[in-house]
């Protein structure tokens, strides 16, 4: 039985968000292909998601210099908690679904936000006199994520998106990064029915292989 943590950023409400379509579509037949795994789902606009802010940066240099958690302010206690929560959410996770739209060449903002959440020393990765390391290496972990853009930018400088999730992935030593993309459905309308569908077709296939 494995955990896939699945996790979703769009403001809109469902029916009207075309990656939550296409992600809940992954989801129903992932979840009909493999019925033990448990599913945990985040929802970073619903889901109060904890900033990393200046008591969250405070309370995490003062333990990297020694300090323990209990001598922290009562702020940095409870926000670094809730930090620390979400990437042990994250790292005992086996499997990791992204389903965002492209905001502005990137993502929403709040998906940056779980991110900060997540990439946490002692959790995720580890500083080294080599540099950082990912601490999810050699777990057999891997991610998939799933993307609408209005226009294309797969393949191109424009994509701050997809390219900046594997590399963050990869940062915490997840390296097997999937993607179901489903472009261009604002820049040629005419054509949304057969983009939808073959994205739908590839999420199909990208269920009973993840
Ligand atoms: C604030 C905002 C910024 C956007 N920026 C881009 C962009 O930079 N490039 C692009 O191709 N589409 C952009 N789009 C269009 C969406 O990526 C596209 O419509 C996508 O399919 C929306 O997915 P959703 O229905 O799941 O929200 C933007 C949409 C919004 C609302």
């Amino acid at each position: 039985m494995a955990t896939l943590l699945y996790v979703t950023c769009s403001i809109k409400p469902k029916g009207k968000s075309r990656s939550m379509m296409l992600g809940d579509w992954f989801l129903e037949k992932y979840s009909e292909l493999n019925p033990d795994d448990r599913i945990e789902i985040i929802d970073t606009y619903k889901d109060p998601v904890q900033k990393f802010d200046c008591d969250v940066m405070n309370g995490i240099c003062r333990m990297r210099e020694g300090e323990t958690l209990g001598f922290l302010s009562d702020n940095e206690q409870i926000k670094i908690a809730k930090i620390y929560e979400s990437a042990d959410k994250f790292a005992a996770a086996d499997k990791y679904v992204f389903v965002t739209p492209m905001w502005n060449l990137g993502f929403p903002p709040e998906l940056k936000m779980y991110l900060d959440t997540v990439c946490i020393p002692g959790k995720t990765f580890v500083h080294t006199e080599n540099g950082p390391a990912g601490l999810l290496r050699g777990k057999g972990r891997r991610c998939l994520s799933i993307h609408s853009s209005g226009w294309y930018h797969h393949g191109k400088e424009s994509d701050h998106s997809v390219p900046y999730l594997k590399s963050i992935m990869s940062f915490m030593g997840v390296e097997d990064f999937r993607t179901v993309l489903l472009e261009g459905l604002d820049a040629e309308p005419h054509m949304a029915e057969i983009y939808f569908a073959n994205a739908m077709k590839a999420a199909t296939k990208a269920a009973a292989e993840f």
